[in-house]
């Protein structure tokens, strides 16, 4: 096996998602975002709609998000079914993290491309953000919790009824090393014909 590909294998392998609440408020410098951020351009695209697309918040502005997140679910839930943690811990939820990474899919105009291929295909871009932090030792919370796929969250971003939300990341470092679990093997996962 060459080593190329076990130095793949240790990154996919090895990478987990992280709480953002276990990161240890150690921050990223910006342009070693920008770098994992280009590796999302080279996912693979059918037709080059290239639909992945990111909205980056930094240790600055990154609380300016969480704030609005915690307005939102209290704005948009019922009385009856608000809880006031949760509306804490959207508020909290990048206190410990560095960056913010929003991540959606933009529909575009090509008409052949059918919409699930380019949710595949920001969903693949995500990947190599994933494995980008991996390899740069960055801890990634990938979150779809919260408002994230509710209404409110599409308008607070301008995104169109065709457009979907993917995921939010929070990025940072932390101490901590998580064991990775499958339920089931691969093997019975896999048909071979
Ligand atoms: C589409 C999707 C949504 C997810 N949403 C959340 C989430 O809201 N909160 C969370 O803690 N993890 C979320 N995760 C991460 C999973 O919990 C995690 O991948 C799973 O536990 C396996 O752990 P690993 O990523 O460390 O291998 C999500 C993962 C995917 C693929």
């Amino acid at each position: 096996m060459n080593t190329t590909y076990n130095f793949l294998e240790q990154i996919i392998s090895n990478r987990r998602t992280a709480k953002s609440a276990t990161m240890n408020g150690q921050l990223i410098d910006d342009n070693l975002v920008k770098q994992i951020l280009a590796l999302a351009n080279w996912a693979p695209t059918h037709g080059h709609t290239e639909p992945w697309r990111f909205i980056v918040y930094n240790n600055m502005t990154k609380k300016d998000f969480c704030n609005a997140h915690a307005a939102m679910y209290k704005q948009h839930t019922p009385q009856e079914s608000f809880v006031l943690a949760t509306f804490e811990k959207l508020q909290q939820m990048s206190d410990k993290a560095s960056h913010i990474v929003v991540v959606y899919n933009k529909r575009g105009d090509n008409a052949k491309i059918p919409p699930i291929e380019e949710i595949v295909a920001s969903s693949i871009a995500m990947q190599n953000i994933l494995l980008g932090a991996e390899a740069l030792n960055i801890a990634v919370h990938l979150s779809t919790g919260g408002m994230m796929h509710k209404q409110p969250m599409k308008d607070y971003f301008n995104l169109t009824d065709e457009d979907t939300m993917l995921a939010i990341l929070y990025l940072g470092y932390s101490d901590e090393q998580k064991a990775g679990k499958r339920l089931t093997s691969i093997e019975s996962k896999v048909e071979w014909r």
